[in-house]
């Protein structure tokens, strides 16, 4: 991968290279934290079939576009668009991305650090579990321990603050030492572990009494909720397509500009949707059944998951073992999302700035440091951060996709998509349609009524 900002610009090494690392970029917390929690407050399956179209219509052209935007370049999203649209504001799309990903980048890390204090609590419920008395707790004691433990968790300042502080020094060293292409071989292998772990409390959740009601629940839509707040439903939807995709705001422009000329970019992206979708829906197959099984509610908000994981792994056999295993995968899952963050930070500074990649990274890194300490401490900051993506992606997003259908000529991105004519690329006209006028179209209408509802819930009287 990269190094230094003026020398041989690195690449990936591998076919699977490109797609471990943009996998491992999408996969993450956005898929076993945020996924679950989003879809249980906005009313479960009808959320799905929306999420789903909005992955295949406007989430697969928009990473599309950003891997053509970054490979033609082969520079970070601020000098790819200064490079392709010279003397024009196009970069302020890029400049966009980087204040995203500053944003991103301290809210996530924040929770990327939960996984850090679950992985040592596991092991502490375990060893203690007699003495806590799991086993004679009906489910309601069961569910109380767990929210208990998250409050008193999250109320507290010193350890999510130590927890953050220690994941934002691992991100910063992975991208400074260059071991990335390390990380790809372990994502390779880790990742298919975590899909097996997950399908092992897919497995388990179904067996607790009264599960059924959470499949139902997560795969039946039941579009009476939507009419209840369409709006707000379909604009989460929206966002949380782009947060688990990484689009929207370089993140995969930066990774494009690794990618090797002869790789097929149109296939790197749908395998890497498909594989994200998977393991969000598999995500959801472990949380709601036993959510509906504890009696927990499903619209419990970002706690959700932190309550419902550990009520599940106290209830396996081998517990310990099992929790254990998958709080370190979580926390890798969440530290190859956090790298690709942090990457297009630095590879703006190092590139555009000038400066040496040591120098950016930590430049980088203590300043996220400061804005995820008070995302820490302060939960009102934390909820804006955490909510921001679902409005600064999707218009990162709409720039992206305008560029490509309307400002980049015709045969500049045919040209990378068939990479130079080793590839056919016979979607390439649904492309340029979904490009032009699907995805823009949509993204535009939905922002409008987005901000519409905003004004109407501020200024009740201009509705009527
Ligand atoms: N897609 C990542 C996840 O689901 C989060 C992310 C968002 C990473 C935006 C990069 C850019 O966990």
């Amino acid at each position: 991968m990269l190094q230094g900002g003026n020398g041989e610009r690195d690449s990936f090494s591998s076919k699977f290279g490109v797609i471990a690392a943009a996998a491992g970029s999408a996969i993450g917390l956005g898929n076993i934290w945020r996924f679950p929690y989003v879809l249980g407050q906005n009313g479960g399956g009808a959320f799905l079939l929306i999420y789903l179209i909005f992955i295949a219509a406007i989430g697969i052209p928009v990473m599309m576009s950003e891997f053509v935007i970054g490979r033609s370049a082969q520079l970070n999203p601020v000098g790819a668009f200064k490079k392709l649209a010279p003397g024009k504001k196009w970069h302020l799309i890029g400049l966009l991305g980087v204040v995203s990903a500053f944003i991103i980048l301290a809210f996530y890390t924040v929770v990327a650090g939960w996984t850090l204090e679950y992985l040592v609590q596991s092991v502490k419920w375990m060893i203690m579990s007699n003495k806590i008395g799991f086993s004679q707790m009906d489910n309601h004691a069961v569910r109380s321990f767990f929210s208990n433990h998250y409050e008193s968790f999250i109320s507290g300042i010193w350890r999510p603050i130590i927890w953050f502080l220690l994941m934002m020094f691992f991100t910063g060293y992975i991208v400074v030492s260059g071991v990335k292409n390390g990380i790809e071989k372990y994502a390779k292998v880790l990742m298919p572990v975590l899909l097996v772990l997950l399908l092992v409390l897919v497995v388990r959740s179904l067996s607790l009494e009264g599960s059924r009601e959470g499949l139902r629940f997560l795969f039946k839509p039941n579009f009476s909720t939507i009419r209840e707040a369409p709006v707000k439903i379909i604009i989460e939807a929206l966002g949380q397509a782009f947060f688990s995709l990484s689009i929207g705001m370089g993140t995969l422009i930066t990774y494009g500009s690794y990618i090797r000329k002869k790789e097929n970019l149109a296939t790197t992206a749908v395998n890497v949707a498909v594989a994200d979708t998977l393991i969000a829906v598999i995500a959801g197959m472990a949380i709601f059944p036993a959510v509906f099984a504890f009696g927990i509610d499903p619209g419990e908000g970002p706690d959700l998951v932190y309550i419902t994981l550990p009520v599940i792994f106290q209830s396996m056999s081998g517990g310990l073992i099992w929790a254990f295993m998958f709080f370190l995968l979580l926390c890798f899952a969440a530290l190859t999302s956090t790298i690709s963050v942090l990457e297009v930070i630095v590879a703006y500074f190092s590139e555009q700035l000038d400066m040496s990649r040591k120098k950016a990274t930590v430049l980088a890194t203590v300043s996220v440091g400061f804005l995820g300490i008070i995302c820490t401490v302060s939960p009102k900051f934390f909820g804006v951060f955490n909510a921001s993506p679902d409005l600064l992606l999707p218009l990162g997003g709409f720039f992206i996709v305008l560029f490509i259908g309307w400002f980049l000529a015709g045969n500049k991105s045919r040209d990378e998509l068939s990479s130079g004519g080793i590839y056919k690329a016979r979607y390439y006209r649904l492309f340029i349609f979904l490009v032009k006028f699907v995805a823009p179209l949509a993204i535009a209408f939905l922002f409008a009524l987005g901000v519409y509802s905003r004004v109407i819930t501020l200024f009740p009287k201009i509705g009527g």
